[in-house]
C-alpha cells in the first residue's frame, strides 16, 4: 500500500501552490506521486465538479450537494485512489472527505453523524495517513480567492467562474474554519495543522518536514 496526504483548509488557504510544490519536492527523491483533487480528479468526478461548482446553480439544495459530493468520490477513489495506493503510489489529494464535514456539516448545518455515515459508505479503508490543514482567518482565505477567480477570468473569460462556495457569507466560511480546527483538534494524530499566512518558501519547508517525519521509505 502507497501513503494517502491530503490538503485541507477555507477558500484561498493556499494548499493548491503547497499541495504542488510538495509533489515537486517528493518527485525530486525518486518517489511516485499521484496529486489529485476533489470534487474532480477523473473525467466523471470532473463533470459533478463543474455541477457543484458553477454559480448558477445557487438554488441546489443541502442534500443535492452532500450526495453530489459522495458520488464524486466514489468515482475518485475507484478509478484514481485505489489502484494509485495499491500500487505503492504517495496520493496528494488537494481535499477529502474533512472538506465534508467541514463545508456541509459546518457551514451547512447538515446532520454531522449523517455525513459520516456517508463518508464511511463512500470512502471505507481510505483513511487520509496524515491530513495537513493550512490555517488562515477566513476574512483573509475568502479575499485571495476572489482575487484569483477575477484574475483568472480577466485571463481568459471563457473559464467557468468556480465561485458558488465564494458567494456564500462570511460566516459560512467561518463554520468552515472552525469546522476544521475541531476536527484537528479530535483527530491529532493525523492532522497537521499549518499556518496558512506565512510565506510561500517557508510554509512550504514547514509542510516537507511534516511529510518527511510520517512517510515510510
Ligand atoms: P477547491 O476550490 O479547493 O478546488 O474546492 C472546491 C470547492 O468545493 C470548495 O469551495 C470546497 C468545496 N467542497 C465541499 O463543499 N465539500 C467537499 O466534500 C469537497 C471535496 C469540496
Amino acid at each position: 500500500m502507497g501513503q494517502f496526504i491530503t490538503f485541507e483548509g477555507v477558500e484561498g488557504c493556499g494548499k493548491t501552490t503547497q499541495i504542488r510544490l510538495l509533489a515537486e519536492a517528493l518527485r525530486q527523491t525518486g518517489k511516485t506521486v499521484i496529486l489529485t483533487r476533489e470534487p474532480g480528479g477523473c473525467p466523471i468526478s470532473d463533470k459533478i465538479r463543474h455541477i457543484l461548482l458553477d454559480a448558477e446553480n445557487s438554488s441546489m439544495t443541502p442534500a443535492a450537494e452532500l450526495l453530489l459530493y459522495a458520488a464524486a468520490r466514489a468515482q475518485h477513489i475507484a478509478e484514481v485512489i485505489a489502484p494509485a495506493l495499491s500500487s505503492g503510489s504517495i496520493v496528494l489529494c488537494d481535499r477529502f472527505i474533512d472538506a465534508t464535514v467541514a463545508y456541509q456539516g459546518y457551514g451547512r448545518a447538515l446532520d454531522l453523524q449523517q455525513i459520516t455515515l456517508l463518508n464511511t459508505m463512500v470512502a471505507s479503508g481510505y483513511r487520509p495517513d496524515l491530513t495537513i490543514l493550512l490555517d488562515c482567518p477566513a476574512e483573509t482565505g475568502l479575499k485571495r480567492a476572489i482575487d484569483r477567480i477575477e484574475k483568472n477570468s480577466a485571463d481568459d473569460a471563457t473559464t467557468l467562474r468556480e465561485e458558488r462556495f465564494e458567494k456564500e457569507s462570511i460566516d459560512f466560511h467561518k463554520r468552515v474554519r472552525e469546522g476544521y480546527l475541531n476536527l484537528a483538534q479530535q483527530e491529532s494524530d493525523r492532522f497537521v495543522v499549518i499556518d496558512g499566512g506565512g510565506g510561500i518558501k517557508e510554509t512550504a519547508e514547514m509542510i516537507l518536514s511534516s511529510v518527511a517525519d510520517r512517510i515510510r521509505t
